[in-house]
């Protein structure tokens, strides 16, 4: 422990800077023009991989944004650990919220603000210095290898056809991924459920052009106002929702596991007061935690139609449009859900309209177990440097290809996350703490360590 604190305080401000320089290429997945700086940040990845000590790494091409690979064996008798990352981030839309500029990397009130400060630039970085680290002091305990793809908030289109392809080479152990988040920096966590996700767009056409509202309103549907109806009619009353079929495969948890849940810490009075709310609300019969980490839910990300712009324009609009998204829980199919929803759609559409639905992505859900190595040594490894047991809590939050890497690979995950519900991911102002940044690489090595001998 003493090695590892020593290199990482004499390190930090470098640390620091390398992770600036990521940070400041700004890769978003989502938009096409942002080719080249895709290309910059797996280069610079690759490099880095490369200073930390690998043997190889390399760029390698997929049809879409391509993905970093590297590695280091010292030992075939070894266990070997696959760290997984992503290195593309989300849009940085709405601009004028943000204090600081998204690509700008600065530190304020002992916080990174950027866009990719925690998620996940700065959660996959300290794998690469840890990396570093114990190639340096000689402490390296497992065999090594670095998958870091460009295509994660896009729903990984590539990557599962990637792992078909390069089974041989991804052969390890367990794969390791920091891109979830800990309760609290005082109350340490390991995330042992993630959510599966169905995301679609509807287009409802009424009308074949946009009508005066005065002219037409009242006579004609309106597809703003239909779309409306519909969308609130896919929740009852209960916050159930009503898409026939939806709830047929959910798991329910045991009264048990329930109470063991409700044992991690929680005050809903300060989670209203971190988002401003007065009041939360969500399935009936289910606490806060429970809507997220064992139960289904829907929401809208966007919805559009008519005029937008500056001041009123008296429109009744041909169109209108939503992205609706589905979180899931671990034993509903995301392609299952896609087509229930596709047909309860198409069938309620209201009369003289005109709808269409499209998937755009979605994926699985994912449990860990809590009783096997790689999760003793993650729990004795945060054990260690935070100096308490972490607890064990499921997740809200989607990493689709998760399951996939189990299915094509057959490799368990591992979601050691350092960052905070606080760390604003995927909106403006998004940022991480430094003392996460520097716990986690503290807090890597000892895994390694445990893993290891668990595994001897
Ligand atoms: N790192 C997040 C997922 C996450 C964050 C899980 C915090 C648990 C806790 C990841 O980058 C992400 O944003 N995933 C997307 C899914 C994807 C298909 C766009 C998500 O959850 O919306
Ligand atoms: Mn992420
Ligand atoms: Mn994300």
């Amino acid at each position: 422990m003493e090695t590892i604190k020593n290199y990482v305080e004499s390190h930090k401000a470098r640390f620091l800077e390398e992770l600036f320089e990521l940070i400041r290429i700004p890769s978003i997945s989502a938009i096409k023009e942002h080719s080249d700086d895709m290309r910059k940040a797996a280069e610079l990845l690759k490099d880095s991989l490369i200073k930390a000590g690998a043997d190889q790494a390399e760029v390698k091409s997929t049809s879409g944004w391509p993905v970093v690979y590297g590695y280091k064996m010292i030992d075939e008798s070894l266990p070997t650990v696959l760290v997984y990352g992503h290195y593309d981030v989300q849009p940085v839309e709405p601009l004028d919220l943000w204090d600081s500029p998204p690509f700008e990397p600065e530190v304020r009130d002992g916080k990174i603000f950027a866009r990719g400060a925690d998620d996940d630039k700065g959660q996959l970085f300290m794998h690469l210095k840890a990396f570093e680290l114990m190639n340096r002091t000689g402490t390296l305990a497992c065999n090594v290898k670095f998958m870091i793809e460009g295509e994660e908030e896009i729903g990984s289109p590539n990557l599962k056809e990637f792992c078909r392809q390069h089974k041989e080479m991804l052969k390890a152990d367990i794969i390791l991924i920091s891109d979830t988040t800990m309760i609290a920096q005082d109350i340490p966590s390991i995330t042992v459920g993630l959510r599966g996700l169905s995301y679609l767009e509807v287009e409802m056409t009424g009308p074949n052009r946009d009508l005066h509202s005065g002219l037409y309103g009242g006579a004609v549907g309106n597809p703003a106002n239909l779309l409306a109806k519909m969308i609130a009619s896919l929740t009852d009353e209960n916050n159930h929702i009503t898409i026939p079929g939806f709830y047929d495969d959910v798991v329910e948890v045991s009264g048990n596991e329930r109470a063991e849940m409700a044992k991690a810490p929680f005050r809903l009075e300060d989670y209203k007061k971190a988002l401003d709310i007065t009041e939360v609300t969500g399935e009936k019969g289910y606490s806060t935690n429970e809507r997220t980490g064992i139960r289904p839910s829907l929401d809208v990300n966007g919805i559009w139609s008519g005029y937008t712009g500056e001041g009123a324009k008296t429109v009744l609009p041909s169109k209108a449009h939503a992205k609706i998204s589905m979180r899931l829980v671990p034993n509903q199919e995301s392609k299952k859900i896609d087509a229930l929803f596709i047909d309860h759609f198409m069938k309620n559409a209201p009369e003289g309209t005109k709808v269409k639905v499209k998937s755009l992505h979605g994926g699985q859900g994912y449990v860990t177990p809590i009783n096997f190595p790689a999760y003793r040594a993650a729990s004795n490894a945060i054990e260690q440097s935070f100096g308490k047991k972490p607890i064990p809590v499921r997740s809200g939050g989607s990493i689709p290809i998760v399951s996939d890497f189990e299915e094509v690979l057959g490799i368990k995950s591992i979601l050691m996350g350092f960052g905070l519900d606080s760390d604003a991911i995927h909106s403006p102002n998004e940022n991480y703490p430094l003392f996460n940044f520097y716990k986690g690489i503290e807090t890597i090595p000892l895994f390694y360590r445990f893993f290891a001998s668990e595994m001897k």
